[in-house]
């Protein structure tokens, strides 16, 4: 562990009804004090009644991404400035599902971090490599050329979080060895403009393997997918960070 803010922040992705903010509930209410952050992003239709329902627990609520833009004629899209009004206080930026489905650039997640810090929130930037792109040797280049471009301006540990997911670890069960994670981390930290920012490891996070991979020493959390879904799970991870 560096010094930097110990964080375990669930990305519910496409997931998540109004019945399913029980498990927020469960989970606030197992980790009254949690002794490291604890942050949810459930999807956008979520985020103010997500933000009721933990109003006054440890836990936070943030949002998956958001416009670059302020405001303005951009149907379907959500400002930064909206997700802070519902009560987020966070965003993930640059997710690498946005990068393939929506082909967001680097230059595009840099300006959205932008808008977020703007309207006061965190923003949560990833990067990670394609398993074709470990193959071919190219992951620090690759993860470092993306952060490089996607941090903006004034990114400090105050309004900035950085997650390395690598793509081919996302919902499939695998994670590099505990070797490669601290080889990226380490390379990561090495390039942020304030060390203490916080820098997260997502991809097939579970309860059995958190705690081997909290102990690594660049790693300060975790950005959590589909084992945030259930207060259970999410609350397993969230101990192993409390004891790293
Ligand atoms: P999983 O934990 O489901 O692999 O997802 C990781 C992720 O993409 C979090 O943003």
């Amino acid at each position: 562990m560096s010094h930097a803010c110990k964080l375990a922040a669930g990305n519910w992705k496409m997931n998540g009804l109004r019945a399913d903010l029980e498990e927020a509930r469960a989970l606030a209410k197992a980790y009254p004090k949690p002794d490291c952050g604890v942050l949810l992003c459930p999807p956008a239709t979520l985020i103010s009644a997500m933000a009721e329902a933990l109003s006054g627990s440890a836990v936070m609520v943030g949002g998956q991404d958001c416009h670059a833009s302020a405001a303005g004629a951009h149907t379907g899209d959500i400002s930064a400035r909206m997700l802070a009004d519902s009560g987020a206080r966070q965003v993930i930026l640059g997710h690498s599902e946005r990068r393939a489905d929506h082909g967001e650039t680097s230059t595009l997640v840099a300006a959205k971090a932008m808008a977020a810090h703007e309207a006061g929130l965190v923003s949560i930037i990833c990067v990670g490599e394609t398993e074709s792109e470990r193959d071919a040797g190219q992951t620090l280049e690759v993860v470092l050329g993306q952060l490089a471009e996607s941090l903006p301006a004034g990114a400090t540990a105050a309004n900035t979080v950085v997650a390395y997911e690598p793509v081919w670890a996302i919902g499939t069960g695998r994670t590099p060895t505990l070797d490669q994670i601290a080889q990226v981390h380490d390379a990561l930290r090495a390039q942020l403009p304030d060390k203490a920012i916080s820098l997260l490891y997502g991809g097939s996070v579970k309860p059995g393997n958190a705690a081997e991979i909290f102990a690594i020493g660049n790693v300060d959390g975790a950005l959590v997918g589909g084992a945030s879904l259930k207060a259970a799970d999410f609350g397993a991870i969230i101990a192993a960070l409390e004891a790293a």
